[in-house]
C-alpha cells in the first residue's frame, strides 16, 4: 500500500468528571457528569502489515496495566466496529491515566469513531458508545457505562442504567479545579472493594447508595437553577458517603480539605476513588486552590464543561 495516499480516519473524545453519584451508579443510583475539554485523539490508517495499536502519554506517563489486555480490547473493538482490515491506530491521550478522569473511555469512544470510519459505518452515537463499552468491559468487567456516555456525548449529562442518559444544558459556566492526588488506581478493584463492602454488610450498603441517589436528585435541581452553594454543599456530602463505603484514602481527603480552606463551595473524590482525582467547586477561588495543593505538592487544573 502506498503510504502517501492511505486515507487516515480520526476520532475524538473527551474526559470526565464525575460530579455526583459515582459507585452508586454501578446499583441503578443516578449519576452526574461532565466532559472535559482533555481527552483522547484518535488516528487509524488502514494497513497491509499487521494491525498495530500505540498510545502516546501527552503527560509523558508510562501507560501501565497488562498490555494484552489494551490488544485484545483493540480486538474486540474492531470487531464490534465491524473493519476487516488491518490497521495502523495511534491514540494521543491528554488525561493522567488510573486517575478518576475516563481516560480508558476516551481511549475507546475516540477509537470506535476512527474505527467505524475505518469500516465505512455510520457514525451515530448509539454505535460509537456501543463499541466502546465492548472496550471498556475488557478492563472494568461491569461498568456502569457513565464514563463511555460522558465521553461520547460530552457536556452535563444525567446517567441511570435503565434509562441511560440525559444531556443537562446548564447555561451557564461551570468551573471545576481538579487535584490528582499523585496515585493511580484501579476502577476493577474499587468496584470489587465496595461489592464485598455490600457483602458484608448489605442493608448499611444500600442505605447509602440510597442516600448519594438522593443527593443526586437534589444536585441536578441545584444544577438547573445554577444554585452553587448547594452543589458544594452536595459534593462534600457526597464525599463524606464516598468515604464511608471505604473509597476515599487520606490524601483524597487532604486535597478536599485543602480546597475547601481556600474557600471552594464543595469537593469530593471523582471516579472509583483509592487514589486518582478530587474535583472542587471554588467560585472565583480557583487559583488559591490550585496554587495551595501545588504548595503541598498535589498537581491540579482548572477546566469548565467541554464536548
Ligand atoms: O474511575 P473511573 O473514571 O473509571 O469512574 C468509575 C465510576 C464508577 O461509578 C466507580 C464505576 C462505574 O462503572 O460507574
Amino acid at each position: 500500500m502506498d503510504d502517501r495516499t492511505v486515507a487516515v480516519h480520526e476520532g475524538r473524545a473527551c474526559g470526565k468528571v464525575i460530579l455526583f453519584g459515582e459507585h452508586a451508579v454501578v446499583y441503578g443510583e443516578p449519576a452526574i457528569a461532565t466532559g472535559i475539554a482533555r481527552g483522547a485523539f484518535a488516528q487509524v490508517s488502514p494497513c497491509d502489515a499487521p494491525s498495530t495499536l500505540q498510545i502516546h502519554s501527552a503527560l509523558g506517563e508510562p501507560l501501565r496495566g497488562d498490555g494484552s489486555e489494551i490488544e485484545s480490547a483493540f480486538h474486540e473493538l474492531s470487531d464490534a466496529c465491524g473493519v476487516r482490515q488491518n490497521v495502523r491506530a495511534s491514540v494521543a491521550l491528554d488525561l493522567p491515566v488510573r486517575a478518576g478522569l475516563g481516560s480508558s473511555a476516551a481511549l475507546g469512544v475516540s477509537l470506535a469513531r476512527a474505527m467505524l470510519s475505518v469500516a465505512g459505518a455510520e457514525c451515530t452515537l448509539q454505535r460509537v458508545i456501543d463499541a466502546a463499552l465492548v472496550w471498556e468491559r475488557v478492563f472494568h468487567s461491569n461498568p456502569s457505562g457513565i464514563d463511555v456516555h460522558a465521553a461520547a456525548h460530552g457536556g452535563v449529562i444525567a446517567f441511570e442504567r435503565a434509562k441511560g442518559m440525559e444531556p443537562l444544558g446548564i447555561g451557564y459556566e461551570l468551573l471545576l479545579c481538579i487535584g490528582h492526588c499523585g496515585r493511580g488506581s484501579s476502577t476493577k478493584w474499587m468496584v470489587n472493594k465496595v461489592a464485598q463492602f455490600r457483602a458484608r454488610q448489605p442493608d448499611l450498603t444500600d442505605q447509602i447508595m440510597h442516600e448519594i441517589g438522593a443527593l443526586v436528585r437534589a444536585a441536578r435541581v441545584a444544577l438547573a437553577s445554577g444554585d452553587l452553594p448547594t452543589l458544594g454543599k452536595l459534593m462534600n456530602l457526597n464525599h463524606t458517603l464516598l468515604s464511608s463505603l471505604s473509597v476515599s484514602t487520606d490524601a483524597l481527603d487532604r486535597l478536599c480539605g485543602i480546597a475547601r480552606a481556600q474557600g471552594a463551595l464543595g469537593a469530593k473524590l471523582t471516579g472509583a476513588g483509592g487514589g486518582g482525582c478530587v474535583v472542587a467547586l471554588a467560585p472565583a477561588h480557583e487559583n488559591e486552590v490550585l496554587g495551595a495543593w501545588e504548595a503541598e505538592g498535589f498537581k491540579g487544573f482548572v477546566t469548565g464543561v467541554a464536548g
